[in-house]
């Protein structure tokens, strides 16, 4: 039997390296779908409970990747997952790491270069729900990487998400959805949280103040301005100023800076949302409607 027939012959064999909060969930749904589990972690405690349920304690990290034609790697950071990963040698030859540690895109890529120096087939990912939904049907996991790895062990990667999304070859295209995404959570967050501050500075509760911004203003800024109708205009750069120009919401973000300092409360998040408009204005943008803001946020800042 070739080294590689020998790998395959573990077809329902996965490793898992890094039981943090996120691993334990992920070696969980693993055991939950039936799998032959091989954990490591640095502490080896934390692995008691899964030993209980079934799992393999491996007593290296070159144990558990080699226990598994695949193995998952869940880390705090990527200077861990290297000081992890060059302890296992050879081990990982001609199997498949997926590596679920955040990063950015060029760590995704600098990973998948030395995956590929070592002959490990790499694919990133990025889990987009917190432990409590890992494993479960409406769990999305982004993918990104060779989509050959993705398509032969995507029942495996149903398993700790039940609806994987491959993104695409280019390996830093799963980090850079999920830096997207969370960067508009933590947007639209903001928004909510400066919103309920100003109502605060007049005795409004936030629970009374999200029966008409929650229930009401944010479902209409999603439907009635139409955001997903408006994406073509994104990649056309077509920003028609006729129904409302950017001059006249930088109007509009002026008066809740103002206000936001009559009332006393934090003033530099709409200052901020403003002086970008004032900054897309001065780029020659004023009579196009807000969605230019867009061709601000396409470069770099000069
Ligand atoms: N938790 C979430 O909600 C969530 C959601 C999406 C993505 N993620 C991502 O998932 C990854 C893991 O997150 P997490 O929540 O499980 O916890 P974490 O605190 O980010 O990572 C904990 C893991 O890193 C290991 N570790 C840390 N320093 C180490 C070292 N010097 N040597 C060896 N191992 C070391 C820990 O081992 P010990 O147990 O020995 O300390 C543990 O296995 C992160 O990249 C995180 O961004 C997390």
């Amino acid at each position: 039997m070739t080294p590689q027939q020998a790998i395959n012959q573990q077809h329902n064999h996965v490793g898992l390296i890094g039981l943090g909060p996120m691993g334990i969930a992920l070696a969980g749904a693993l055991l939950k779908q039936g799998h032959s589990l091989t954990v490591w972690n640095r502490t080896p405690e934390k692995a008691d409970d899964l030993v209980s349920r079934g799992a393999h304690r491996a007593g290296s990290a070159a144990e558990a990747v080699a226990a598994s034609p695949v193995t998952f790697v869940c880390l705090d950071n990527y200077d861990t997952l290297y000081r992890v990963l060059d302890a296992t040698g050879t081990a990982l030859d001609g199997r498949t790491l997926v590596n679920l540690t955040s990063g950015t895109p060029n760590e995704a890529r600098a990973a998948l270069a030395w995956s590929t120096e070592r002959g490990i087939d790499y694919l990133d990912g990025a889990i987009m729900v917190p432990p409590p939904l890992v494993g479960e049907p409406e769990a999305v996991i982004l993918y990104s990487g060779r989509q050959g790895a993705f398509d032969e062990h995507q029942k495996t990667l149903r398993s700790v998400g039940g609806d994987p999304r491959y993104l695409g070859a280019d390996v830093g295209l799963a980090v850079l959805y999920n830096t997207a995404l969370l960067e508009m959570m933590y947007a639209t967050m903001n928004g909510w949280l400066h919103a309920a501050a100003l109502l605060d500075s007049a005795n409004v509760s936030a629970r009374q103040f999200a029966e008409l911004a929650l229930g009401w203003f944010m479902p209409a800024v999603v439907d009635y301005a139409s955001l997903a109708d408006q994406a073509p205009d994104l990649d056309a750069a077509h920003y028609p100023g006729a129904l409302g120009t950017l001059e006249m919401n930088l109007n509009a973000l002026q008066h809740i800076t103002r206000t936001s300092e009559e009332q006393g409360v934090f003033s530099d998040q709409p200052r901020w949302m403003q002086q970008i408009a004032e900054q897309a204005v001065a780029a020659g943008h004023g009579s196009q409607n807000y969605l230019a803001i867009y061709e601000l946020f396409k470069k770099a800042r000069p």
